[in-house]
């Protein structure tokens, strides 16, 4: 088979061109094309894309520029148990993850991806996460045959052919091949969304290589993504550690920029799991009354951030997207009401409802419904649809991707190269029990302890069971590419190496918004009422808020958090801040669980922890 490879004069690297030729070879697509990342070219794929049914042109006049598509139904999330770190040894893999030897998988994938191709466009995707030329940043290039990932990734990394001149005749890149598995035979008619049944997401984190099948959605067909900015990168992180250094850390955080009235400004990063409020928490607007006071608040990044030690010690933080992935429904002018401007154009959704106007629509955006859409899956739908037989319009995990440029408080810092630094970390879970609103570590090695251990209900982000509670360490479960026994040391780690420089440490806390009552309601608010907790954090690091201690740290009483504007009875408030011994006897019996689970190679220091911890409870 002959195909030019169509490199532009531009590209001078021969390894690159070479491995494209490599790949181009093996999954035989009918053409080559280099994505240069121009606005020309994003509107041809866009439009091309109109022309093969992919995307739906929204209604210019109600979203400027922006599209529809619809996935395959079996296609609307990322795959946990088709996802593979596949490392030489099992062991560096570690018991969380899926694990198949490297040589085993090579000859699957050759298998497989074996003119996997066949019929489509090979597109060339250089990205760079991070901004372009930072020394923190990292070079990607993504081969994929769905124009839907160009798109995307046009929109969620700095792509285009800036980025070759960054990598140069021999920069180091990471490959990322992508195929929707899918090849057409001569003549045979596309589907609106092709992909496979068969789906296989694969690192290999030695040879920090992606490989990517069957899929053309989010995380597991983005590789800039959770593959790379996690998977792999937690490799890199971890493997830049030695005697001096302690490495880096590539985490699932949303990173926030605070103003606080007394005229300073913080940095924060926070882990929740997957659908669990990083994006809402990120786009916080202040409650008005704490607005008038001068609270402000501005979103650096959405779901990612590798946070790196500079020379004083402080931990400094990047966003190495430049757009965001975000969940669609629940999110509204009242919950969210920055995301919502962020949306008004220049907008590709997924998985949403289209209205009558031909605008988009999901479930939480109005409190009316539209009196007729069409449901996700191109289906007429109904409010009495919906209540009779519980048919959604949008899809649970439905998606937004928009560029981070459109978010009205977008944080000015958001891309400087050398990242902020980082004040506070949060970590969280979605739990309708057990877990108090807010706790403060005692130290670093406690807020590891609670981090790790910590347990959250599942969410449509991935595929599975929805609803039950399971252990997700750091909201890394899905995203760590190694053993996460030793992703707890590296953790430990760092922060000894920190102290042990004189470094003031970031204080940990850990929240959890999602306590209900018996009716199954949130009881707390959320949302903007969240900049309450937030504000009694950066009271405690200033030493300026009170709190009482108890097992596991430090909770705030009633009288500690801010109430100016809000009405929120002190009963309610012990329902989401009480600590119920007998429930957290059975919390303890799930942490050593995990531990079990862990047991090779998990740091001791933990396990004393979790002593001391049952040694308080009683
Ligand atoms: P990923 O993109 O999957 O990593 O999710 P995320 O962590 O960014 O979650 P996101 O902010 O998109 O929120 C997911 C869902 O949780 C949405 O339906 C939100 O409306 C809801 N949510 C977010 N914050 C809160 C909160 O404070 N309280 C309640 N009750 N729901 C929230
Ligand atoms: C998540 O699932 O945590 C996401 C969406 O942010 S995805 O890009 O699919 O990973
Ligand atoms: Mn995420």
């Amino acid at each position: 088979m002959n195909i030019s490879l169509n490199a532009p004069a531009y590209v001078r690297h021969e390894g690159l061109k070479k491995w494209v030729a490599e790949i181009a070879a093996k999954a035989k697509p009918a053409s080559i094309v280099w994505c240069d990342g121009s606005e020309e070219e994003y509107n041809r794929l866009c439009a091309e894309m109109v022309q093969s049914g992919m995307l739906h042109k929204l209604n210019a006049e109600k979203r400027p520029n922006s599209y529809l598509a619809r996935s395959s139904p079996d296609d609307v999330a990322r795959v946990e148990d088709r996802t593979f770190i596949c490392s030489e040894n099992e062991a560096d893999a570690g018991p969380t993850n899926n694990w198949i030897a490297p040589s085993e998988m090579r000859t699957k994938l050759d298998t497989l991806f074996d003119g996997a191709m066949a019929g489509r466009t090979m597109y060339v995707i250089p990205f760079s996460m991070g901004p372009l030329g930072s020394p923190i940043a990292q070079i990607g290039i993504e081969l994929s045959d769905s124009p839907y990932v160009v798109v995307n990734m046009k929109m969620m990394t700095r792509m285009g052919k800036k980025v070759f001149d960054v990598l140069g005749d021999k920069g180091e890149f990471v490959p990322c091949i992508h195929t929707v598995g899918a090849p057409l035979a001569a003549g045979q008619k596309d589907s609106v969304w092709p992909c496979n049944e068969t789906k296989y997401i694969v690192h290999f984190p030695e040879t920090r290589e992606i490989w990517s099948y069957g899929s053309g959605y989010g995380g597991n067909a983005l590789l800039g993504k959770k593959c790379f900015a996690l998977r792999i990168a937690s490799n890199m992180g971890r493997s830049e550690s030695s005697e001096t250094s302690p490495g880096w850390l590539a985490e699932h955080m949303l990173i926030l920029g605070v103003e606080a009235p007394w005229g300073k400004k913080y940095h924060v990063a926070a882990a929740f799991p997957s659908a669990c409020g990083k994006t809402n928490f990120a786009m916080l607007i202040p409650p008005a009354g704490m607005a008038q006071q001068g609270w402000k608040i501005t979103t650096i990044g959405d779901d990612i951030a590798w946070i790196k030690p500079d020379a004083s010690g402080n931990l400094r933080a990047i966003n190495p997207e430049a757009g965001y992935f975000g969940v669609a429904p629940g999110t509204n002018k009242s919950s969210n009401f920055n995301c919502m401007a962020t949306l008004s154009q220049d907008t590709i959704f997924t998985n949403v409802a289209l209205t009558d106007e031909g605008d988009v629509w999901w479930e939480g955006m109005t409190k009316v419904p539209p009196a007729h859409a069409i449901d996700w899956q191109g289906r007429d739908w109904t409010p009495e649809l919906a209540k009779e037989k519980g048919v959604k319009a949008a899809h649970p995990n439905a998606r937004f991707t928009v560029a981070a440029t459109q978010n009205p408080v977008l944080d000015p810092e958001w891309d400087n190269p050398e990242g902020v630094v980082i004040d506070a970390f949060i970590f969280g879970g979605r739990r309708s029990t057990t877990v108090p609103l807010v706790t403060e570590a005692r130290d670093w090695a406690e807020g590891v302890y609670m981090a790790a251990t910590m347990g959250s209900e599942t969410t449509a982000a991935a595929a599975g069971q929805l609803g039950v509670v399971r252990r997700d360490p750091f909201a890394m479960l899905p995203f760590c590419g190694y053993n996460m026994a030793e992703y707890f040391s590296h953790w430990l780690e760092l922060g000894e190496h920190l102290e042990g420089s004189g470094a003031k440490l970031p204080k940990i806390f850990c929240v959890n918004w999602f306590r209900t009552d018996e009716d199954g309601k949130f009881v707390w608010p959320g949302f903007s009422e969240n900049t309450r907790v937030l504000k009694w954090m950066l009271e405690r690091i200033e030493g300026e808020a009170k709190g009482s201690e108890h097992v596991f740290g430090i909770t705030p009483g009633y009288e500690d958090l801010d109430w100016n504007g809000m009405d929120f009875s002190i009963e309610k408030f012990n329902t989401i801040t009480s600590i119920d011994a007998q429930a957290w006897r059975k919390e303890f019996e799930l942490h050593a669980e995990l531990f079990e689970r862990l047991a090779h190679g998990l740091p001791d220091a933990l396990i004393k922890i979790k002593a001391s911890f049952e040694t308080r409870l009683g």
